[in-house]
C-alpha cells in the first residue's frame, strides 16, 4: 500500500428536507452570495423557491447566475468571475449537478485571480486560492459535491479540461434523495455510469496489497448495481435513491483512492468525446470504459478476473482466467445497455471523422493513464474498439 494523506473537508448533510438548512449553512460564509444554477430544473421542481426562502430568512443578499449547460462553458464562468469581483461576493452556492458545481468551482478560483480563468485549465497557472462554495445536489453522478476537481469546456477549440485543488472542495453539500425523483431516467443512468466509472478508475491499479480499498470499491459497485434498475423503474423509491446518492459521493470523495494509484485514462478519453460531441459524460463513459478494458485487460488478467468474480458473480475458471476476465467485461457492457446507455460510438451516432484529432488532443500534454500508459496510437485503437 502506498503512503497517503486523506482529508475531505466537505460537511455532508444528508436526507429528507435537508435543503431547508441551506440558509443557515451559507450564512456562516457571509451575508452576500452568488446563487449558481442550470437550465431550469430547479425552478420547475420548486427547489429554487425553497432555497431562496431559506437564504432570505438569514438576511442573505443574493446575486444570481443561471444557464449552466451540461459540459459547462468557460464563457459563463468568466461572467460569474466578473459578477463576483464587481460585487465583492465572498461565497458561491451551487444548486444542481456536476456541471453547476464545476462551473461554481471555476468561478471560485477565477474570482481570486487577476488573469484569465482558463489559465488554470491549460496548466499555465496552478489554482491556489478559491472562494468557499456550498452545494445543494440534484443529481448523483459526478461526485463534484465533495471532490477537489472541476471540468470545463472552452468553446474555442472545444477543449474540455480539468483542474483541481484541495481548496476547491465544497464547504458543505446538501444531499436530499427526494430532489432526484424528477430526474429523467436517461440522466439517472448517466449518473450511475459515471459513479461506476469513478470506482473503476480507482480499482484498476498496479498496487498489489490494497485489499480493504478493493473490497470497499466492490461493495460500492455492488450497491449501485443492485439499486440501479429500481431507481430507473421506480423513480420515487426513496431507499434506492438514497443508496445511489450516497454511493455517488463515496465513489469520488477519494476514500476509495487511499493507498493506491488510479488510472483515469478512460475519463481523459471521454472528455475528448463530450468536448467535441457535447454528449453526457456518463454516456461517453459507457462507450469508452468497456473498450479501454478490452484494450488493457491482458496487463493484469488476475485483477480483471477478480472484478468479474466479486462484482458480477462470474465463476472463476482457474484454467482460463482470460475467459473469466472477458466475461466480466461482457457483464458490464450488458449492464450499461440494460440501463439505456449506448455502449458503442455508433449507438451515440458518432462516426470516425474525429478519431485522429481526439487521440492527438488527449495525449498532447502527456501519456494517459497509470494502470497502462497510453499514447496517441493506443487511444486511436481504443476509439476503434468502441466503434
Ligand atoms: O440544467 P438543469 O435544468 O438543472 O438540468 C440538468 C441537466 O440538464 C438535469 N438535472 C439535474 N438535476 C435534475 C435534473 N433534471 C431533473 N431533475 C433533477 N433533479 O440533468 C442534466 C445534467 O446535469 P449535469 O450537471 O450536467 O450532470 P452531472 O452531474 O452528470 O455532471 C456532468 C459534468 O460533471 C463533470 C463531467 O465532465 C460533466 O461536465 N465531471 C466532474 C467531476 C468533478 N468535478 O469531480 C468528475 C466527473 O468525472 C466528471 O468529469
Ligand atoms: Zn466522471
Amino acid at each position: 500500500m502506498q503512503n497517503f494523506v486523506f482529508q475531505n473537508r466537505t460537511k455532508i448533510i444528508f436526507g429528507k428536507d435537508t435543503e431547508t438548512s441551506v440558509g443557515e449553512e451559507s450564512a456562516v460564509f457571509g451575508k452576500k452570495l452568488l446563487l449558481h444554477y442550470g437550465g431550469g430544473s430547479i425552478k420547475s421542481s420548486g427547489l429554487y423557491d425553497r432555497v431562496i426562502t431559506s437564504l432570505q430568512e438569514q438576511g442573505i443578499e443574493i446575486f444570481e447566475l443561471s444557464g449552466v449547460q451540461p459540459n459547462p462553458r468557460v464563457s459563463l464562468v468568466r461572467e460569474g468571475v466578473s459578477i463576483c469581483k464587481e460585487n465583492n461576493i465572498g461565497f458561491i452556492l451551487a444548486v444542481g449537478g456536476g456541471s453547476v458545481i464545476d462551473s461554481a468551482k471555476a468561478i471560485a478560483a477565477g474570482a481570486k485571480y487577476e488573469g484569465d480563468v482558463w489559465d488554470f485549465f491549460t496548466g499555465k497557472q496552478p489554482v491556489e486560492e478559491c472562494l468557499p462554495i456550498g452545494v445543494v445536489l440534484t443529481i448523483p453522478a459526478a461526485g463534484s459535491e465533495t471532490s477537489g476537481g472541476t471540468v470545463i469546456t472552452n468553446e474555442e477549440g472545444l477543449y474540455k479540461r480539468a483542474t483541481g485543488h484541495e481548496n476547491m472542495r465544497p464547504q458543505f453539500a446538501i444531499l436530499n434523495p427526494v430532489l432526484t425523483y424528477t430526474l429523467p431516467s436517461y440522466q439517472t443512468a448517466c449518473g450511475i455510469t459515471d459513479m461506476i466509472a469513478h470506482i473503476l478508475e480507482r480499482y484498476f491499479t498496479n498496487e498489489k496489497n490494497v485489499e480493504l480499498t478493493d473490497r470497499l470499491c466492490e461493495a460500492t459497485l455492488k450497491t449501485i448495481i443492485n439499486n440501479a434498475h429500481t431507481v430507473i423503474n421506480e423513480p420515487t423509491n426513496y431507499n434506492a435513491r438514497a443508496e445511489i446518492m450516497w454511493a455517488g459521493t463515496i465513489a469520488h470523495n477519494d476514500s476509495l483512492s487511499t493507498g493506491r494509484i488510479g488510472d483515469w485514462a478512460s475519463h481523459d478519453i471521454e472528455h475528448e468525446i463530450s468536448g467535441i460531441y457535447d454528449i453526457a459524460h456518463g454516456a461517453g463513459l459507457a462507450i469508452v470504459f468497456p473498450a479501454w478494458m478490452k484494450y488493457v485487460y491482458k496487463h493484469d488478467v488476475n485483477r480483471f478476473a477478480q472484478f468479474a468474480n466479486r462484482v458480477w458473480d462470474v465463476e472463476i475458471d482457474l484454467n482460463n482466467l482470460e475467459k473469466t476476465a472477458l466475461a466480466g467485461i461482457k457483464k458490464i457492457e450488458e449492464f450499461f445497455r440494460s440501463i439505456g446507455m449506448p455502449v458503442t460510438l455508433k449507438e451515440a451516432n458518432i462516426a470516425d471523422e474525429h478519431f485522429d484529432e481526439m487521440a492527438k488532443k488527449a495525449t498532447e500534454r502527456w501519456p494517459l493513464g497509470n494502470f497502462v500508459k497510453l499514447h496517441e496510437e493506443d487511444v486511436r485503437q481504443i476509439f476503434n474498439l468502441a466503434r
